[in-house]
């Protein structure tokens, strides 16, 4: 049960949350975020006041340098974070991508285990601590804010480990972050491990000490929160737990964990907790990840009910069934906002009060959509706005768009789908085709219209609210030249969703893999100059 906390908040218990969902949470398969997504999900993580956005890993690609710098450049309040291995190339890509905010950190890292020092980096214990110390010194000729990460902390020996931390101290790092790389620590162990670090490693104390765990064993917000009650400040996460493999650890879970226990546990952060649910729906709507029914604290079941006996329980006194009240993190969005009569003065209103702020062409546009849903739709809600807003300001221009369809289906022959499809160039194309199902033949159309011949992995379908009238939302996971991307639309027609999914699925996959192939031919130069020993 959230429980009042009476005694005044004391800086030192203060836990600065570190989001990298944009880095960590984009490396999972098949998320292929553009510059404009990427920008409105950080503008969202500074609305709900994390305390440093790590945007990116800006060597790795031109796209993710350039998403960097725009977050650096346009996102306020947070401490905005570029990541670089230890090569002076990535160190200056870092900075250079992260200059311009106000708050500029740069995130180096090397692996201090022995297997990644032996089979992956194939060098030596000595060297790792050259590379470390001249990355943390030349990060540190840019900016103050300076955090060092020992890759696989958790499996590393802890004597040598605390001799590179120290190293990385007396280079003038700020915050030291342990991460548990692969997922493999038990909350006992991480936090023993801390606190033999902070025995070894005295000055741990001057500088502020993070937690970053992967989730494989199901245990990441568990081993973060370990870490915590060793003498950590400052926990890395994702919203809806997304990250390499099984994730990172769940930012929401986490901090509903610190926010609803504060009373025994004494550590707080300054998260607008009100903020998550609605970060969220955004993280999972751009990136294609659907988070599952009963996943903690934003789990469409997390605060259902289903048991007559909870039930009632929950309808004579709420707290019988419910450690957290709903409102906490945001979820009254149900409200019904605007009605079939309301005008675009309304819609500009209850739309800032969602936090778009939206004008000119773009309000034109949201108002025509908001139209053409409340001729089908009686009463909108604010997640119906929400959901048709970040739908419509999801089309970039040099992408697909859909022109046309129609679709044919009887129980007596195979159903035939016909669409015209805008490339991105302007040109409209068409194409037809039969398929197995009215989904499968509007697909293989848009392919025949297109000429690519991508292949679907997985599609999902939900509503945004309850109700025969409800929205759409359709994700689509597909593959093209060997890559995965995801796309996702929404509408009162599920096929209409679906086509919109489809175009959007397939403009990024044509992105990353222009993306990719530029980067190879720059590997390729790069090669090409360096002289052979
Ligand atoms: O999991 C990890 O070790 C990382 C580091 C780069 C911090 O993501
Ligand atoms: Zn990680």
């Amino acid at each position: 049960m959230e429980t009042e906390v009476t005694k005044a908040r004391r800086e030192e218990d203060r836990v600065r949350i570190f989001d990298t969902t944009l880095r960590d949470g984009e490396q999972s398969p098949g998320i292929s975020l553009n510059v404009q997504e990427k920008l409105e999900i950080a503008q969202q993580l500074a609305r709900l006041g994390v305390d440093i956005i790590e945007a990116g890993f800006p060597i790795t690609s031109p796209g993710d340098f350039e998403a960097v710098q725009a977050i650096a450049r346009q996102v306020e309040g947070p401490v905005i974070c570029g990541l670089a291995r230890t090569a002076k190339q990535d160190v200056e890509a870092a900075w250079n991508a992260v200059k311009d905010s106000p708050r500029p950190r740069i995130h180096t890292f090397i692996a201090t285990s022995d297997i990644h020092i032996e089979r992956k980096l194939q060098t030596t214990r000595e060297d790792v601590k050259g590379q470390a110390r001249a990355a943390v010194a030349h990060a540190r000729e840019h900016t103050e804010d300076v955090e060092f990460s020992p890759e696989d902390g958790s499996r590393s020996d802890v004597e040598f480990m605390a001799e590179v931390i120290q190293i990385a101290i007396d280079e003038g790092a700020t915050t030291i972050n342990v991460p548990d790389t692969v997922g493999y620590t038990m909350p006992d162990e991480y936090g023993s491990m801390f606190e033999e670090l902070y025995r070894l490693v005295p000055d741990l104390r001057k500088v502020v000490v993070s937690v970053h765990c992967h989730n494989d064993l199901g245990l990441a917000v568990a081993n973060s929160f370990a870490g915590l009650q060793a003498g950590c400040r400052q926990v890395e996460c994702a919203i809806n737990g997304i990250g390499e493999r099984a994730g990172n650890a769940s930012l929401e879970e986490i901090v509903m964990l610190l926010h609803t226990r504060e009373s025994s546990v004494g550590l707080w952060t300054g998260i607008s907790t009100r903020e998550i649910a609605r970060t969220s729906r955004l993280v999972s709507r751009l990136t294609g990840y659907n988070v599952q029914p009963n996943k903690a604290i934003v789990g469409r079941n997390a605060f259902a009910h289903e048991a007559g006996i909870h039930q009632d329980g929950v309808l004579k006194e709420r707290t019988t069934y419910e450690i957290m009240d709903a409102t906490t993190i945001g979820l009254e969005t149900n409200a019904i906002v605007l009605g079939k009569h309301s005008g675009r003065h309304a819609l500009r209103k209850e739309l800032e009060q969602l936090g778009f702020q939206v004008d000119g062409a773009a309000l034109n546009t949201a108002f025509q959509r908001f139209k053409e849903l409340a001729d089908k739709k009686k009463a909108i809600t604010a997640l119906d706005l929400e959901a048709i807003v970040s739908d419509e300001m999801r089309e970039a221009p040099e992408s697909f768009g859909m022109e046309s369809f129609q679709v044919e289906a009887s129980s007596s022959r195979a159903p035939l789908a016909q669409v015209s499809v805008r490339m991105p160039g302007g040109e409209a194309v068409s194409g037809s085709f039969t398929g197995d199902g009215p989904v499968d033949a509007f697909f293989s159309a848009i392919n025949a219209a297109t000429g690519y011949e991508a292949r679907l992995k997985e599609y999902h379908v939900s509503a945004v609210t309850g109700g025969r009238d409800a929205l759409g939302e359709v994700t689509v996971l597909l593959e093209l030249n060997g890559l995965l991307a995801s796309g996702q639309g929404v509408s009162t027609d599920i096929l209409e969703a679906s086509g919109r999914a489809y175009l959007r699925a397939l403009s990024n996959a044509l992105r990353d893999s222009a993306a990719a192939e530029a980067e190879h031919h720059l590997r390729a130069a790069e090669a090409a100059e360096t002289p052979t020993p």
